[in-house]
């Protein structure tokens, strides 16, 4: 039997509050990472794993900001980029919703737009086939900011809560996510949560009840570059872990002929 295809999204909209002011002139993923703007790490995490497709859903008041960035860059590595504004912050399981004609019938491999990865997921998304597949990552830091898996004594995962009060474990749910293509059907059944959104723990809890859902743990550093410290923290490791350097060759490719574009551009105005 042939693999299906499969599709990558990247959730870069939201509303941000939590970096205001910084985000009150730009959205969190264009922030910088130490060198380059936060989008460029998920991109990695799936051009490593060989996607071509990339869906990059994106708020409304910053949607000019991300074409202009990426609308182009990657055109010449037969890297198609699309992208799609979600006017409200519904939910992270709201990507498989916005995205049903773009997944098609394949799987989805889905990237939070401010989380960052030392690991290279590439393989494990490579192998992926069927079912639902996470990863998880111990916390030092406070647990309740996360969605939480709880193990068994064998390393079953046996439950999945979004945020808890308290925590049955420091494992944290990571942001990189990769479903077959029955996710689109379970994410428009799901109801929103007290929150009012869209719980991608739902999902994942989903195919836990299902039997279905495989946890890879991370052993790299892993970040989600949210608050005010965590975004300094992660520039910091990045810088520390060379993490920079470990990108695909397309991605600093294509950044630096962005750069050398808006050089000759900046020539041009001074004439
Ligand atoms: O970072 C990992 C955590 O991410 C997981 O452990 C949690 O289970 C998961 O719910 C999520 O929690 P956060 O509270 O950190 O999610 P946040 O609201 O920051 O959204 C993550 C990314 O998705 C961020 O880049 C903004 C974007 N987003 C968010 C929402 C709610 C959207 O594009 N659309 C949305 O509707």
């Amino acid at each position: 039997m042939r693999k299906k295809k499969i599709k990558g999204i990247i959730l870069a909209g939201g509303s941000n509050t939590r970096l205001f002011p910084l985000t009150a002139t730009t959205s969190k993923q264009l922030l910088p990472i130490y060198d380059r703007q936060m989008i460029f790490y998920p991109i990695n995490v799936l051009v490593k794993a060989g996607i071509k497709d990339i869906l990059i859903i994106v708020a409304p008041e910053h949607s000019g900001q991300f074409l202009n960035l990426l609308g182009s860059i990657f055109e010449k590595y037969n890297i198609h980029i699309e992208f799609k504004v979600q006017k409200i912050p519904r939910g992270l399981a709201d990507a498989f919703i916005m995205g049903e004609d773009f997944i098609d019938e394949g799987n989805v491999a889905m990237i939070l737009g401010d989380n960052i990865f030392e690991d290279d997921l590439g393989k494990a998304i490579g192998k992926f086939e069927k079912g639902g597949m996470i990863f998880a990552k111990e916390v030092s830091d406070d647990p309740r900011r996360y969605g939480i898996i709880e193990f068994d004594k064998d390393g079953n995962a046996v439950s999945i809560e979004e945020k808890p009060e308290n925590p049955k474990s420091n494992f944290c749910v990571a942001g990189a996510y990769v479903f077959d293509n029955r996710v689109i059907d379970i994410a428009k059944k799901l109801k929103p949560s007290k929150r009012g959104e869209i719980e991608i723990t739902d999902v994942n809890r989903k195919y836990l009840e299902m039997g279905e859902l495989h946890v890879e743990k991370l052993s790299g550093e892993w970040m989600d570059a949210g608050t005010f410290d965590s975004l300094l923290e992660t520039g910091r490791i990045v810088k520390e872990k060379e993490i920079y350097k470990k990108f695909d060759p397309i991605i600093d490719m294509a950044i630096f002929e962005f750069n050398k574009e808006l050089k000759e551009l900046a020539k041009k105005r001074l004439r």
